[in-house]
C-alpha cells in the first residue's frame, strides 16, 4: 500500500486549512487531485488517505471519486488525450479524429499505450464547442483538430516533445496538472501567460465593451460565513417565507346594504365565468354575454356555462390570429375545439334548415 510522501501530507494540510474547520469535507475534491498527482490515479490507498485526513469513511470518499470522470481509477499515461465526440464536435469530424487516434495508438477508450505515454479517452463536450472539433492533452486545448493534426500531436508527445496547445499554458504531465487542479500555482516561469484566449472566447467581452456592460465589483476579501451564521440566516429566511405564505387575517364580513342612486359602492360580483367564456370576451369585448339557451350555443360537457355563438366566433377569430388569451395563456387545443364546434353548429343549423324545407314541401304535397 502506498505511503504518501511528507510533501503530499503537508499539501493536504494546506488544502484542508483553506476551508472553515467545520466544513473540512469540502476539501475532498482537491485532495483527490492531490493523491492523483502522486500516483497518477486515485488508488484504494488514495481513497483511504483522503478518508483518514478528513475523518470520513472510505465509502464516502469512493462515492465522490467514482462520480467524476477526472478522477482516474486505473494508472494513467503521462498525457491524457481527450477527444470530444459530443454533438457539435461530432458533426465537425470529432469521431473521425478519435477513430484515427485509436487506430494509430492501438488503444481504445480509457486505455494506455504500452510505453505508458498516452491514455486515450473520448469526452462528452469539453466546453469549447465554438472551436470544434477539439481535443485536450492534460486539459489543455487543441482547437479545430483534424485526424492528421491529432496524430502529429501524439507522435510528438511520444517522441518526448511538448507541442504548444492552441490556447493556455504549455503542456505539463498529468501528474503536474493534478497538482494545479488541487489548487497549487503553476510555478513554471511565464507558463500562465503562454497563450492568450481565442477570438471566439473573447466575443462576449467584445460585445460587452461595445454596449458598455461591466461586471459588478467583487471583493475577494468578503468573509466566508461560519456554519452557525449560515444556519441562522437560513432559519430567518425560512421564517420569512412561512410568514409570507400564512393566510392574511379574515376581514369582517360586510353587511349587505340597500343601495340607492349614484352613492352605490362599487362591489364586484365574484367572477365565476368559465375560462372559455372569459377568453372569448377578452378577445372580443363587444360579443354578447353567454346565454345558455341562445340559438347555436354549444353546451360544454365539463359543466361550465356555455358560450354564445358570438363568443365562439370571437374565440375562433382569436385562434385564427393565434393571439394569446387575455389570461396570458396561448391559444391552444381547447380553443381549436371551440372553432370546430362552431363550424359543426353552423353545419347542423344549415342541415336542419334544409330538412325543415323538405318537410314543409312534403307536407304541402300531402
Ligand atoms: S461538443 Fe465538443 S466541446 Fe462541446
Amino acid at each position: 500500500m502506498t505511503t504518501f510522501t511528507e510533501e503530499t501530507r503537508v499539501r493536504a494540510r494546506e488544502i484542508i486549512a483553506r476551508y472553515p474547520a467545520d466544513r473540512s469535507r469540502s476539501a475532498l475534491l482537491p485532495l483527490l487531485h492531490l493523491v492523483q498527482a502522486e500516483e497518477g490515479y486515485v488508488s484504494p490507498a488514495g481513497v483511504a488517505f483522503c478518508a483518514e485526513v478528513l475523518g470520513l469513511n472510505k465509502a464516502q470518499v469512493g462515492a465522490v471519486a467514482t462520480f467524476y470522470t477526472m478522477y482516474k481509477r486505473r494508472p494513467t499515461g503521462d498525457y491524457l488525450v481527450s477527444v470530444c465526440t459530443n454533438t457539435m464536435c461530432n458533426v465537425l469530424g470529432g469521431q473521425e479524429v478519435y477513430d484515427t487516434l485509436a487506430e494509430h495508438l492501438g488503444v481504445g477508450h480509457d486505455e494506455t499505450t504500452a510505453d505508458g505515454k498516452i491514455t486515450l479517452e473520448h469526452a462528452e463536450c469539453l466546453a469549447a464547442c465554438d472551436y470544434g472539433p477539439v481535443m485536450t492533452v492534460n486539459y489543455d486545448f487543441f482547437d479545430g483538430v483534424d485526424p492528421q493534426g491529432a496524430v502529429g500531436v501524439v507522435d510528438e508527445l511520444r517522441a518526448g516533445g511538448r507541442p504548444m496547445p492552441t490556447r493556455g499554458a504549455r503542456l505539463c504531465t498529468l501528474k503536474e496538472m493534478a497538482v494545479q487542479l488541487a489548487g497549487f500555482a503553476d510555478e513554471r516561469e511565464g507558463a500562465v501567460a503562454d497563450g492568450g484566449p481565442g477570438e471566439a472566447t473573447l466575443r462576449g467581452l467584445r460585445l460587452a465593451e461595445q454596449h458598455g456592460i461591466t461586471a459588478p465589483g467583487y471583493d475577494p476579501k468578503t468573509p466566508i460565513r461560519s456554519k452557525a451564521e449560515a444556519d441562522r440566516a437560513a432559519a430567518e429566511a425560512k421564517a420569512k417565507a412561512e410568514a409570507a405564505k400564512a393566510p392574511a387575517p379574515a376581514a369582517p364580513a360586510a353587511k349587505p346594504e340597500q343601495v340607492t342612486g349614484s352613492t352605490a359602492p362599487d362591489v364586484k360580483a365574484p367572477d365565476d365565468k368559465s375560462p372559455q367564456v372569459r377568453t372569448a370576451e377578452t378577445r372580443q369585448p363587444d360579443a354578447a354575454t353567454a346565454v345558455p339557451d341562445a340559438p347555436g350555443t354549444r353546451v360544454p360537457t365539463d359543466g361550465a356555462p356555455p358560450a354564445t355563438r358570438d363568443a365562439q366566433a370571437a374565440q375562433a377569430a382569436g385562434v385564427a390570429a393565434n393571439a394569446p388569451a387575455g389570461d396570458g395563456k396561448p391559444a391552444g387545443d381547447e380553443a381549436g375545439a371551440q372553432e370546430r364546434n362552431l363550424k359543426e353548429a353552423e353545419a347542423e343549423t344549415g342541415a336542419a334548415g334544409a330538412g325543415s324545407a323538405v318537410a314543409s314541401e312534403t307536407g304541402a304535397k300531402k
